[in-house]
């Protein structure tokens, strides 16, 4: 029968049958999926493994340190944390353009992300043969089937090292759908944070800016997320919630008024939405209690904002992320 016990035993007998002897690379994303694979590869090969976290400085408030701290305490895993944010600032300097700030930010994560492997490939120790992806069921269904390799291109000439480099995958979550994935990550003693966290987009932060993205438009929104996630959790609606991004129309000024002087500060936006699967969303009709602690607190708290909004757009029409 299905427990998560007979999960985790299998798993980490096959992930020592297949890895050997050999090192592992994984990439952490703060998200669930590649916690908890990282969390399973660590318990069946330990210090052969070493994860990879690149801070690209669009990630939510206490999720870097979620990482940093609470998932190498729960693990014991070796991490590497590669601090790019200078760089993704660099790169997105100037840039509005929706999809241009999607396409940089993948392309520079690969970058970082490669330049940490070669420099792991460099170490001394038995060879990096594999890379640990937190794939689920439902990913391969959707994909028709896995490849079983990658291929990582280096664009870099870091000192002798090959410019094709080719692992195997290790993964372990393939036969998993989402709700076994947490559950398999709590049996391992990974942070609540951690494995009960909602979807939360690869280009982080940087595609809940409407307009350009800077350090300090991102720690005001920052700022401004966190408190509606407290509020929100307090108010026990996280699993009622599929997510709940909150967005900074940093373009757009608005008169308000405070004590008694005038401001003309940003609108934050909130975009609650109910969802079984993304693919079609309802936005969520949220108890205006809630709504109106979240508004009073990040207009109180937030420099520079002074409106929060509702987003009430289903998807369609509306997407999820407003970039
Ligand atoms: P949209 O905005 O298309 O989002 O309705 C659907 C779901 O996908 C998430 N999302 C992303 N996830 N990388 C990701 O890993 C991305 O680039 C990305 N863009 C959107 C979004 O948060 C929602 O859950």
């Amino acid at each position: 029968s299905w427990t998560t016990g007979n999960v985790i035993e299998e798993q980490v007998a096959a992930i020592r049958a297949q890895v050997g002897d050999k090192r592992a690379i994984c990439g952490l994303s703060g998200g669930v999926d590649s916690a908890v694979a990282a969390a399973l590869v660590q318990k069946a090969i330990g210090s052969q493994l070493t994860c990879v976290y690149v801070d690209h400085g669009l990630m939510r408030k206490g999720e870097t340190e979620q990482v940093e701290k609470d998932f190498v305490a729960a693990t014991g895993a070796n991490l590497v944390v590669v601090d790019a944010q200078e760089r993704f600032l660099d790169a997105l300097a100037g840039v509005s353009d929706p999809e241009t700030k999607r396409k940089i930010i993948g392309r520079e994560f690969i970058r970082v992300f490669e330049q940490a492997q070669l420099e792991i490939l460099q170490e001394e120790g038995p060879e990096v043969a594999f890379l640990v992806q937190g794939t689920l069921y439902p990913d391969i269904v959707e994909s028709g089937g896995g490849t079983g390799t990658a291929n990582i291109k280096s664009h870099h000439n870091v000192g002798g090292l090959p410019d094709d480099i080719e692992f195997q995958l290790v993964e372990p979550l393939r036969q998993l759908f989402k709700d076994e994935v947490r559950m398999v990550g709590q049996e391992l003693g990974l942070p609540e944070e951690i494995v009960q966290r909602q979807p939360f987009p690869g280009p982080g932060l940087g595609i809940r800016i409407v307009g350009e993205v800077t350090k300090e438009r991102l720690d005001l929104l920052r700022e401004a997320d966190a408190i509606a996630r407290e509020e929100l959790t307090a108010a026990g609606l996280d699993r009622e919630i599929w997510q709940c991004p909150v967005v900074l129309l940093a373009d757009v000024r608005s008169v308000g008024v405070q004590g008694d002087g005038r401001t003309y500060g940003h609108p934050i936006v909130l975009r609650p939405v109910s969802s079984e699967d993304a693919m079609t969303a309802d936005w969520s009709r949220l108890p205006y209690e809630v709504l109106a602690k979240i508004s009073t607190r990040i207009t109180n708290e937030v420099a520079d904002v002074n409106r929060v909004v509702l987003d009430v757009t289903s998807k369609p029409p509306g997407t999820i992320e407003w970039e």
